[in-house]
């Protein structure tokens, strides 16, 4: 009877599991083993109910999902010892990242037992004691790095017989005693630095420059032979994402947060070669990786402040060095795409010429952070030091609205529709009237433009960039493209409120109807602002050649256009009480939308409708596109 049960029991089990989506049993039990017996500041969403290869954060499994291959926590907040005999049940464990974490204690023995370990990252812990005396059993470590930790003794010389090691890093630990002479022809990356190392640099590694050895009591005299051992050469860096530039990126660079970034827009540059904006940045920050620089630079107070739910991964090095590419270069700083070693991808912002205190700065986070809307860009993260200042955003893949209503027209381009524009112009008005009532009501966005604005998942409109005016040095009025967006009282970037985001946002909308920039040239060099030459053209009742071409394609549309150019109007009104506070634009646009579902346009009598007089040229052109 128990024998039956049990094995009714062990049958229900087998088939809820083949049900479920293949998982990792084992593998997903020694990660809970592992999590529910260290200390860990940030929560992660590893919930016993949910698919560890699909839904865990840091969890990366094989093809068919049958064994867990990479585990990337980076900066969780663990503390104390690695639990025995949690993660060394990995055994298909290729990628083991617990980096910038308060690890502590003897190196752990049960990591010797993942035979098929590639890459191993320590770095940043407060682990203790000697290295393992036996590394044999990594026969596959391409890159191992227990830099910044504790450890002290020698290092061993079965190190050599790691003879698949591309990177080594033991920088900033206590070593002592003599290098040993290991001889691994595949090794490129080294560092030794800030030991407490002695006696000369073994003959086989003379190919390494002396700031691999460096801080140590090494002779470092003729050891530097001018040409490399052949064997030794290092490949070269042919593809930005092979591991070999990859891996020159992280370590050419392990000196310091800026030289990180100095490469990172070297290497942003080269991949955008016509971006030339950027290249004084760069120049810049190179000047600066001199090495005086370093101490007086280097900050030991920054952290990274991520916010409830954010279930990414990544510290500042991954901000820093995550192959990025630069998105926009905007008001308060440059936005970068990076993407994390998880292969998730973030917004990474970087602001200059913040000119508040830390304190101020954090509280305005909080601020900003605090705001979960779906109209509303989430905060996921921050880094405030005192040379680094940086917000993390979630990436939208589909670009800002400036992008999608400024991409070159023609060929390949597909229109911003109708309903699409609808869906953007009503969500950002949600986001904004979100914003306005944060705070006691008196958050203010201060940077409002079609730039700022994404589409979410459902493709409505998303603002972003929230908060910061007050935070950075004012801007002064000739920045072209701003001042398109500008409410004719503000007067410096800090002095907006929130009747001056909606006049910012009334030209976004007037962007949206008439697919023109809030600050253009018309054929010669005459500056036209948007709002000016709108009204211009309405006071001349050319009411339909107002609209951008694109959107004359679709029918059924003018009165709803024309009723959005009225809000839009309405909001770019000159005196700032004039103008509808953002909750009534809200409404105002959601009365135009609920008109067209109860009454399809075209069927109202032709009274009620504002007349349009549309010119001939544009209507005909219209077909032209497309
Ligand atoms: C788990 O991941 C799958 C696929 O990525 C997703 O569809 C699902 O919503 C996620 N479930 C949870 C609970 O997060
Ligand atoms: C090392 O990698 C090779 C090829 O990927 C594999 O066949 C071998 O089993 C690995 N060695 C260990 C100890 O896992
Ligand atoms: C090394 O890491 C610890 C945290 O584990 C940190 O307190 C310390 O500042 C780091 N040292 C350097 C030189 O970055
Ligand atoms: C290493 O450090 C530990 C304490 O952290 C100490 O007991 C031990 O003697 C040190 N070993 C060497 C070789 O310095
Ligand atoms: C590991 O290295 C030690 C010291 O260099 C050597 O004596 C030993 O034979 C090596 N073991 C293997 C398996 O290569
Ligand atoms: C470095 O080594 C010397 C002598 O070997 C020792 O006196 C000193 O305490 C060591 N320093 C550190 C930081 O381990
Ligand atoms: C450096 O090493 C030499 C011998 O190799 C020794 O004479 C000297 O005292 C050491 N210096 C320090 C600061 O440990
Ligand atoms: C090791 O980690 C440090 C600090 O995180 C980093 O600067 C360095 O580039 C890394 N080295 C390798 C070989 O990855
Ligand atoms: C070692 O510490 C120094 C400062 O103490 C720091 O600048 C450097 O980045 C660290 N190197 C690594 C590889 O952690």
């Amino acid at each position: 009877m128990g024998i039956k049960l049990i094995f009714s029991a062990i049958l229900v089990y087998v088939t809820l599991f083949l049900l479920a989506k293949a998982e990792p049993v084992e593998d997903k039990r020694a990660l809970l083993d592992f999590i529910g017996n260290i200390y860990h500041s940030r929560s992660l969403n590893w919930d016993e109910r949910t698919s560890a290869c699909h839904n865990w954060t840091g969890v990366t499994c094989n093809h068919d999902n049958s064994r867990v291959i990479a585990v990337r926590l980076p900066a969780i907040g663990f503390k104390g010892r690695i639990p025995t005999n949690t993660l060394s049940r990995l055994s298909a464990l290729q990628i083991l990242s617990l980096r910038s974490n308060a690890l502590s204690g003897p190196f752990p023995p049960d990591l010797l037992r993942l035979g098929n370990l590639m890459s191993l990252y320590l770095q940043f812990n407060n682990f203790q004691g000697p290295l393992p005396s036996d590394f044999s059993v990594w026969e596959n470590l391409s890159v191992l790095n227990l830099s910044n930790n504790s450890f002290n003794g020698s290092i061993p010389s079965s190190i050599s017989n790691l003879t698949h090691l591309i990177a080594l890093d033991l920088a900033n630990n206590s070593l002592s005693g003599d290098v040993p002479d290991f001889n691994i022809p595949s090794l490129q990356l080294l560092d030794l630095s800030n030991n407490n190392l002695t006696g000369s640099v073994p003959q086989s590694l003379h190919r390494f420059p002396s700031s691999s050895f460096s801080g140590n009591n090494i002779s470092v005299q003729n050891s530097f032979s001018p040409v490399p051992p052949s064997s030794a050469t290092p490949k070269k860096h042919s593809s930005k994402f092979s591991r070999s530039a990859i891996l020159g990126i992280v370590i050419g660079s392990s000196v310091l947060a800026f030289v990180l970034i100095a490469l990172l827009l070297v290497v942003t540059n080269r991949k955008k070669k016509n971006d030339d904006k950027s290249t004084t940045l760069t120049t810049q920050k190179k000047e600066k990786s001199t090495k005086k620089m370093v101490s007086e630079n280097l900050d030991t107070n920054g952290r990274i402040t991520f916010f409830e739910g954010c279930n990414l991964v990544f510290d500042l090095e991954d901000l820093l060095r995550a192959s990025a590419e630069v998105l926009g270069k905007g008001t308060f700083g440059t936005t970068y795409k990076a993407a994390l070693e998880d292969a998730t991808t973030v917004a990474v912002k970087r602001l200059r010429e913040v000119i508040v205190g830390r304190k101020e700065f954090e509280q305005q986070m909080e601020v900003v952070g605090s705001i979960r809307h779906e109209n509303v860009a989430p905060l996921r993260a921050y880094y405030y030091s005192k040379d680094e200042k940086l917000m993390v955003y979630d990436y939208y893949n589909q670009g800002s609205v400036s992008a999608l209503i400024h991409a070159k027209r023609g060929d390949n381009r597909i229109p911003l529709d109708w309903e699409t524009r609808l869906r953007i112009a009503i969500g950002a008005a949600k986001g904004i009237a979100r914003i306005h009532s944060q705070n006691g009501g008196k958050l203010v966005h201060g940077n409002i433009k079609a730039s700022n604005i994404f589409l979410n998942s459902q493709h409505h409109g998303c603002i972003s960039d929230l908060g910061l005016a007050t935070l950075m040095s004012p801007i002064a009025p000739p920045v072209m493209r701003t001042t398109g967006y500008r409410a004719p009282e503000v007067t410096d970037t800090r002095k907006s409120s929130q009747p001056s985001d909606v006049y910012s946002f009334g030209v976004v909308l007037l962007e949206l109807l008439t697919g023109k920039s809030p600050v253009h040239t018309s054929g010669g060099e005459e500056v036209i602002h948007l709002v000016r030459w709108v009204h211009s053209v309405v006071r001349e009742e050319w009411t339909g050649e107002v609209f951008d071409v694109e959107l004359l394609r679709y029918p059924n549309i003018e009165e709803e256009m024309v009723a959005m150019l009225q809000i839009g109007m309405s909001c770019v009104a000159r005196m700032p009480d004039q103008r509808p506070k953002i909750g009534e634009v809200v409404k105002m646009m959601e009365e135009i939308r609920s008109v067209n579902i109860g009454n399809t346009p075209g069927t109202r009598s032709p009274g009620s409708t504002p007349t349009l007089t549309p010119h001939g040229g544009e209507i005909g052109s219209s077909s032209v596109v497309n």
